[in-house]
């Protein structure tokens, strides 16, 4: 009898120990739950320093210890399709946590944000940047209207404005789509005393598919009127091979030191009075104020990420497999690969998302099989 109250006195203390073990989990858990909402609220309410720049989606993907890779990229709106499949190759080839800076005018967002929130490319860390092209005005010619003609093809010479208080960044254009973790571009060794990496457009694995009869393409004297005083007076060789502004890796610290945005907009202004560039120019109208800036002053960045022209003409120039091999390719060019006679339009359409609002579609060709699904 005593041994039988003995046992109902333990099962008892038993049962009490087990309700206050599950109490104090449950207690636990709540607070913690209680402290994430805190932090949630405290890092929403963080000023923000630029108010061009807009804090979105924290990526539930984000690991805190993990540095971020910010991606600059402007976004024109009659191509923000391309922008779209940029970002979204990027992240989904990455394990980094990448911040990409969308680069706008005025009226874009509007377009973006209901593309990037409500599609499979919510958890997308990004932040908007709105350009101002004031900052132009007599820096680059106007056309009829008194407006340049596309002023973000300049917002890559304001990189440390556009990213505050990073060290390195990434810029892109927006006709690429990326096959490898950009993290791997991010860590191009940048040598002391260079503000940036670029492709070169001689190198060994570019040159090798650089259309016969090019001339002059890749060469400063492609770029500038050498028969200029003040062209002739910088000592570039006009053999010097030029590199592709499209794709490129900076030291942002390097970058201010430099004054390289200050540089950059010099060289724009004596343009305009003096009509540096050569009349024939062939490559991008941003070129050469950085070939410029930027001669025997780069560093290089793996040609694998810059595979580039694939915009040049509609006819296929690489092989399937050299395509399968790029870490990124570069559809520069006329020939976009969301428009209607684009080359390799089926390997950047897989990294397309369709516009939700529909005023985006893509040009298809229905006879060659493609859709615009
Ligand atoms: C953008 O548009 C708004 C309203 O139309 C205007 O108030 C603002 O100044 C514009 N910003 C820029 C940078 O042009
Ligand atoms: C950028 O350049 C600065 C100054 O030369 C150097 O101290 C720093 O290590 C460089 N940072 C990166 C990420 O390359
Ligand atoms: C950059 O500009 C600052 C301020 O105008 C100046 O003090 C500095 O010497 C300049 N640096 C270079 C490398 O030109």
């Amino acid at each position: 009898m005593f041994d039988l109250t003995f046992f109902f006195f333990a099962v008892n203390i038993i049962i009490l120990l087990l309700a206050a073990v599950v109490f104090l989990l449950v207690l636990h858990h709540n607070l913690l739950g209680l402290s994430d909402v805190l932090k949630r609220q405290r890092s929403d309410s963080t000023p923000l320093e630029f108010q061009q720049v807009d804090f979105l989606v924290e990526s539930p993907r984000r690991i805190s210890d993990v540095k971020e890779i910010p991606v600059v990229i402007p976004a024109v709106d009659e191509q923000l399709g391309g922008v779209i499949a940029a970002i979204n190759s990027i992240s989904s080839n990455t394990k980094s946590n990448v911040v990409f800076y969308i680069v706008t005018l005025n009226g874009t967002e509007e377009h973006l944000r209901p593309w990037l929130s409500n599609t499979d490319l919510k958890n997308v860390n990004y932040k908007i940047v709105n350009f101002n092209p004031r900052v132009l005005e007599g820096k680059i010619q106007a056309d009829a209207d008194g407006d340049p003609a596309n002023p973000l093809a300049f917002a890559r010479f304001y990189l440390p404005d556009l990213v505050p208080g990073e060290d390195r960044a990434i810029y892109l254009d927006d006709d690429v789509i990326v096959q490898d973790d950009i993290q791997e571009l991010y860590n191009t060794p940048i040598s002391a005393g260079h503000a940036a990496a670029f492709s070169d457009d001689c190198d060994s694995v570019t040159s090798k598919f650089i259309a016969r009869g090019a001339g002059n393409r890749y060469n400063y004297i492609g770029f500038f009127d050498y028969k200029k005083e003040r062209i002739r007076k910088l000592d570039m060789k006009a053999v010097t091979c030029s590199f592709n502004p499209g794709v490129f890796v900076a030291n942002l610290t390097e970058w201010k030191q430099q004054n390289i945005t200050k540089q950059l907009e010099e060289w724009m202004e004596r343009n305009v009075a003096e009509e540096l560039y050569s009349k024939t120019l062939v490559g991008s109208i941003t070129a050469p104020p950085l070939l410029i800036v930027f001669y025997q002053r780069h560093s290089k960045i793996d040609p694998m990420w810059n595979v580039r022209h694939l915009g040049s003409s509609s006819g296929k120039r690489y092989s399937p497999q050299y395509v399968k091999a790029a870490k990124l390719l570069h559809w520069n060019g006329h020939f976009k690969p969301w428009g209607r006679a684009a080359s390799y339009a089926d390997v950047w359409e897989k990294w397309y998302v369709p516009d939700p609002t529909g005023k985006f579609t893509l040009i298809r060709r229905h006879s060659d099989g493609e859709t615009s699904k």
